[in-house]
């Protein structure tokens, strides 16, 4: 017979909602009882713990159902479903493939695995500020039909100092349990280099941590990362990944696409190609708000066309508050 205090547990987990919890517990009662020479009743558990876990849906074993401390997990989490496709970004064709090999490899992964092989899920993205990193998350959780996670890891780590190893247990867990597309955003504060750690070692630990985790993580989930300065991030890390996604400011041709895609619905009467040029080493995120600017601009003045001197006046606003920023 189980102890006392097992099953007390046992059902503490059940009013908590933690079914994880709740199958390790009684997997353990059935261990238990195995130990005990009641095989048939440790066998019948079992399969009462592997039947609930097939016929549980999503909506069973959402976020609130983690327990964390006292907290839910919810809260290291920001949860949506995007509707993005791949037409809404404007990438080189280098990322668009290696895009489009993540959808596919993810399509087929009933295939693949027949031959022991699984998809590619774990993946860097590193470049500049405002290219499309977060975008790119959103479009492949769109594209596969996945919530998409975003967990903001700086938050996690100023808020939980001392407490972050376990809050990433957490969070894989949550990646096993239910499938989706998880963000690491601001990756930089977990992933720099080891050897640039405070005396304490906490960060060590919790980019210790995390390597393990990932290695050992064997879900189907797809798990994303992003970092502005790659050259940060502890070499470890790189062989971890199953591919590495690179983001640079746009050139000539992509900002003429990115251009065409945001007046989409606007007529423009001036030849994108001649703005070209002052839209120049600015970010798309740069770019796509100068647009909407110049757009907000001819709504409100009542204007029919965009106008060209006021999308170049926008370019260079951005390009002069650079200019403040590097200079203070
Ligand atoms: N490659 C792109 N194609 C089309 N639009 C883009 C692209 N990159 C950025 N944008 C626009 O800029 C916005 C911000 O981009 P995003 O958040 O993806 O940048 P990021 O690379 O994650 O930046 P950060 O490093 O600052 O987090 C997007 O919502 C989108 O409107
Ligand atoms: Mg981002």
């Amino acid at each position: 017979m189980a102890k006392a205090s097992q099953l007390k547990a046992l059902i503490k987990s059940h009013y908590d909602n933690d079914y994880t919890r709740f199958d390790t517990l009684s997997l353990q009662l059935a261990a238990h009882e195995a130990t005990l020479g009641h095989n048939s009743l440790a066998l019948e558990v079992k399969k009462l713990v592997d039947k609930s876990k097939e016929s549980r849906t999503p909506e069973s074993i959402n976020s609130k159902n983690i327990r964390l401390y006292n907290n839910t997990i919810d809260e290291l989490f920001i949860h949506s479903r995007p509707i993005l496709d791949m037409y809404d970004i404007i990438l080189p064709r280098s990322n668009q493939d290696k895009i489009l090999k993540i959808l596919s490899e993810y399509n087929n992964q009933e295939k693949l695995k027949k031959h022991g092989l699984k998809h590619r899920r774990k993946i860097l993205l590193s470049g500049h500020p405002g290219t499309g990193k977060t975008m790119t998350a959103s479009v492949i959780a769109s594209e596969l039909h996945l919530p998409l996670y975003v967990i903001q890891i700086d938050k996690i780590i100023t808020k939980f100092m001392g407490e972050t190893g376990a809050k990433l247990r957490q969070i894989f867990k949550m990646i096993e349990m239910q499938k989706g597309v998880y963000f690491f955003d601001e990756f930089d504060s977990i992933g720099t280099d080891r050897s640039k750690d405070n005396e304490v070692g906490e960060m060590r630990r919790v980019l210790n941590s995390f390597l393990q985790f990932l290695e050992n993580d064997n879900s189907d989930s797809l798990i994303l990362t992003a970092t502005n300065n790659i050259s940060l991030l502890d070499r470890a890390l790189f062989r971890r990944f199953d591919d590495i996604l690179y983001y640079d400011i746009p050139t000539k041709d992509e900002i003429l696409k990115l251009l065409k895609l945001r007046f989409q619905a606007f007529t423009v009467k001036f030849d994108l190609s001649g703005v070209l040029a002052k839209a120049s080493g600015l970010s798309h995120a740069d770019i796509v708000k100068s647009c909407d600017d110049a757009i907000k601009e001819a709504i409100i003045n009542d204007k029919k066309y965009i106008s060209k001197t006021s999308l170049i006046n926008n370019f260079q606003i951005i390009k002069e508050s650079y200019k403040k920023i590097s200079e203070s």
